[in-house]
């Protein structure tokens, strides 16, 4: 039997996930990493961390499996962060990840200097604070030596790939997210590489996800047991990957995920988008483009209340003592790493509005589920304005193993969802462009027509869809009023 490698990335951990040739997860492992935040809105990580995780994981990972039977890997990754390597391809310093904010100075100049029409003609986007480019022309201005020593300019996942096979590769989906990429064309932008004072040898080359961009390097596959001739795919994003994973590929599907951020995901054939939108048009990994919009923090805000505030580790309990719903007093805005889309706002915090003096924690706490679901349907909101009917979706990402945050969203956003019997969609996607690119499956939509099962629907209810639409037309309401006092509160 041929096993394949899917890893996903992500920001709080690499979960590494073996895979047989007929889709069977056979084995997983997940090893933690810290991530710093050096300065208020700064969000950093070591690459050297990432690189160090799998390297414990995979191991674990083949123990009892033969090695010398793995086919191919496939790597997923949190995207836009900003990894810089110096000409002898060592680490410059710690990776900016993608819910970074202290961009805020060059992504306006982005979007009101060079203009918003203008960055949409050469990439497709307008631009946002965790985009790679503003933090390349950040660098640029406050990190001018090591500016200066930039050979290359890589994403979380290839940096993986080049550790993997010597080979400087990215994929279109995880390009797109770099505001360098002409997404529409699929080629890098020339007039953003001159914007930000950077040249084309800098880029790595550019694949589709599922195409190979090297083998195993030697050391690495004598060093855990790994067959010398494992592909080695180029990847994806980690929400292309999980949309894979989930079988949202071609024309029209959704997949919205609950990970550390909250995305939700239209596949399509054909490129579109709007300056006009606070949302992203990428490439998807099957080959076509997708539209998302992404909050930057979700699991992370009941993760953040327990671990932090109430000083629990037990969510379930949290989860239990939640009473009715549709019926909470307390809102929620989830900004604690400020917000992407659609309101592209980095001043923007975490607030509670509606609190009482019989306010009880459980009803505080299902305000912050609330509150996630509510930030997601702004997003579907803007996404319908593109003329596309969401009816259902697929969930995945650690928060939708919550029983009573998936029935939250499918009420909330008033759409069915169906649940995948794999919900880790990252990793499982990137084991399926692995299979693809090992000559296993002729496209990755063949792939997942073949392995993708859902394990469970979950269906909106009329009187919960009423009760929550009224109570999303208050949230509405919040974020207007307080704009700008988050900015004054800042300065
Ligand atoms: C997407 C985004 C996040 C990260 C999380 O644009 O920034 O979903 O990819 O890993």
């Amino acid at each position: 039997m041929e096993f394949y490698i899917g890893i996903d990335l992500g920001t709080s951990s690499a979960k590494l996930m073996l895979v047989d040739g007929e889709g069977q997860i056979k084995q997983t492992v997940t090893k933690e990493y810290p991530v710093f935040y050096p300065h208020s809105c700064w969000s950093e990580q070591n690459a050297e961390d990432w690189w160090s995780a799998i390297c414990e994981a995979l191991p674990e990972l083949l123990d009892g499996f033969d090695g010398q039977s793995v086919k191919g890997i496939g790597v997923a990754g949190q995207m836009h962060g900003l990894v810089v390597l110096d000409s002898e391809d060592n680490v410059i310093r710690p990776s900016i990840l993608w819910n970074d904010g202290r961009t805020d100075k060059e992504t306006a100049y982005l979007n009101e200097v060079i203009g918003k029409e203008k960055l949409f003609e050469y990439t497709g986007n307008i631009a946002f604070a965790g985009f790679t480019a503003p933090k390349i022309m950040w660098l640029r201005e406050n990190e001018p030596e090591n500016f200066a020593k930039i050979s290359k300019i890589m994403l979380p996942k290839d940096y993986i790939n080049y550790l993997l096979t010597g080979t400087h590769s990215t994929d279109y989906s995880d390009a797109a997210g770099m505001l360098l990429l002409d997404v529409k064309n699929k080629c890098w932008s020339k007039e953003m590489l001159d914007i930000c004072g950077i040249s084309e040898s800098q880029m790595s080359k550019l694949y589709e996800s599922f195409e190979v961009v090297g083998t195993v390097k030697k050391e690495i596959a004598d060093k855990f047991g790994i067959a010398q001739d494992a592909v080695v795919v180029a990847g994806a994003g980690d929400n292309a990957a999980a949309a894979v994973g989930t079988g949202t590929v071609g024309d029209g599907k959704c997949n919205i995920s609950l990970g550390t951020s909250g995305t939700i995901f239209v596949s399509s054939h054909c490129f579109s988008g709007s300056e006009k939108q606070a949302i992203h048009s990428f490439c998807h990994a099957d080959g076509g483009y997708h539209l998302m919009g992404c909050i930057l923090s979700a699991a992370s805000c009941n993760k953040w209340f327990c671990d932090e505030i109430l000083n629990t580790k037990d969510y379930k309990a949290e989860e239990q003592a939640i009473g009715e719903l549709g019926k909470n007093e307390v809102f929620f805005l989830p900004y604690l790493m400020g917000e992407r889309s659609p309101i592209n706002d980095v001043n923007a915090t975490g607030m509670f509005i509606g609190l009482r003096p019989n306010t009880s924690r459980a009803d505080v706490y299902q305000a912050i589920l609330e509150g996630v679901a509510f930030a997601i349907k702004d997003n579907l909101e803007i996404i319908k304005q593109f003329g596309i009917d969401v009816k259902s979706s697929a969930l995945c990402g650690g928060g939708a193993k919550s029983k009573i945050w998936r029935e939250i969203l499918a009420n909330v956003l008033d759409i069915e969802l169906n649940i995948p019997v794999t919900e880790q969609g990252p990793g499982y996607g990137s084991a399926i462009l692995a299979m693809v690119g090992s000559g296993q499956f002729d496209s990755v939509k063949t792939a997942t027509d073949k392995f993708f099962e859902i394990k469970e629907t979950v269906l909106p209810n009329k009187e919960l869809v009423a009760l929550y639409a009224d109570r999303y037309k208050k949230h509405r309401k919040i974020y207007p009023a307080v704009k700008d006092l988050y900015k004054e509160i800042k300065e």
